[in-house]
């Protein structure tokens, strides 16, 4: 029988679904995964090698050069393209630029789910991304979406990424923002959409705290229920 607990978190981008993950994976001693960095990573991949991405051959060839992994250091979790970590060059704009296209493609999903499921096999984990409560882990035991205001969610990225000393317009991130959303919910393969058993949750409003605690009352709700 089952007896991990696994937490799957969805939403479009920017929602504040990585900051609760990473909260209730600290908060219940969880393995926190962020799904977007695999995504991430591989587009790194393909921008530095010049890899065509409609070119089914070029990129399964790639695919098979790719090692990703997860690599804890102190309270934080690098992660690591080919034994190098890459946790800061996969949130710069020109990795944001692409990813979604690269996401979309079959071959790439088939690998990153496949390395998901096992990442979550037996562990009590926390992951979150576009397709983790309907294609990943679909028997997850809490599945949560997340919304917010696209402005908010704009304002919100464009704050964290000039912290980060990334030169970059509120106009720009607004429009990646809604670009990746875009292509996230349309395309074919495990289009970004809410599970039907999942709580939705728009932050707009929500301090992280706020959002937290709601998050851990519903997890305690579950275990009663369970026990
Ligand atoms: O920037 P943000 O945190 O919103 O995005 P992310 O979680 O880092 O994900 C980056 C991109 O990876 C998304 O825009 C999707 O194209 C893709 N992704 C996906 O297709 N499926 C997932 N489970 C996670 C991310
Ligand atoms: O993972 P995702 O792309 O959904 O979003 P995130 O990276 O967790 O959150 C995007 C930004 O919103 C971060 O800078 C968070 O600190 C901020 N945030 C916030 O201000 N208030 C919340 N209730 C949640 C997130």
């Amino acid at each position: 029988a089952k007896t991990n607990f696994v937490i799957a978190i969805d939403g479009f981008s920017s929602c504040g679904k990585s900051t609760v993950a990473k909260a209730l994976a600290k908060e219940l001693n969880f393995v926190f995964i962020d799904s977007g960095a695999m995504y991430r990573a591989v587009t790194l991949y393909f921008l530095r090698k010049n890899i065509d991405f409609s070119n089914l051959k070029e990129v399964d060839s790639a695919l098979s050069k790719i090692q990703i992994d997860f690599v804890p250091n102190g309270s934080n979790t690098e992660i690591h393209l080919n034994g190098t970590d890459v946790s800061a060059e996969i949130r710069q704009m020109y990795v944001s630029e692409q990813v979604s296209e690269v996401a979309a493609i079959k071959a790439v999903r088939v690998a990153m789910v496949a390395q998901q499921q096992l990442l979550g096999a037996r562990r009590n984990i926390v992951m979150d991304g576009r397709d983790i409560g309907t294609t990943v882990f679909p028997d997850a035991d809490l599945k949560l979406f997340m919304t917010a205001d696209p402005e908010i969610r704009a304002q919100r990225r464009f704050i964290e990424l000039q912290a980060k000393g990334e030169h970059t317009t509120m106009e720009e991130v607004r429009a990646n923002l809604s670009h990746r959303d875009l292509i996230d919910s349309t395309r074919e393969e495990s289009p970004l959409r809410q599970a039907d058993d999942a709580l939705v949750i728009d932050n707009s409003n929500l301090s992280q705290e706020e959002q937290l605690n709601l998050v851990i009352a519903k997890y305690q709700a579950i275990k009663l229920q369970n026990a």
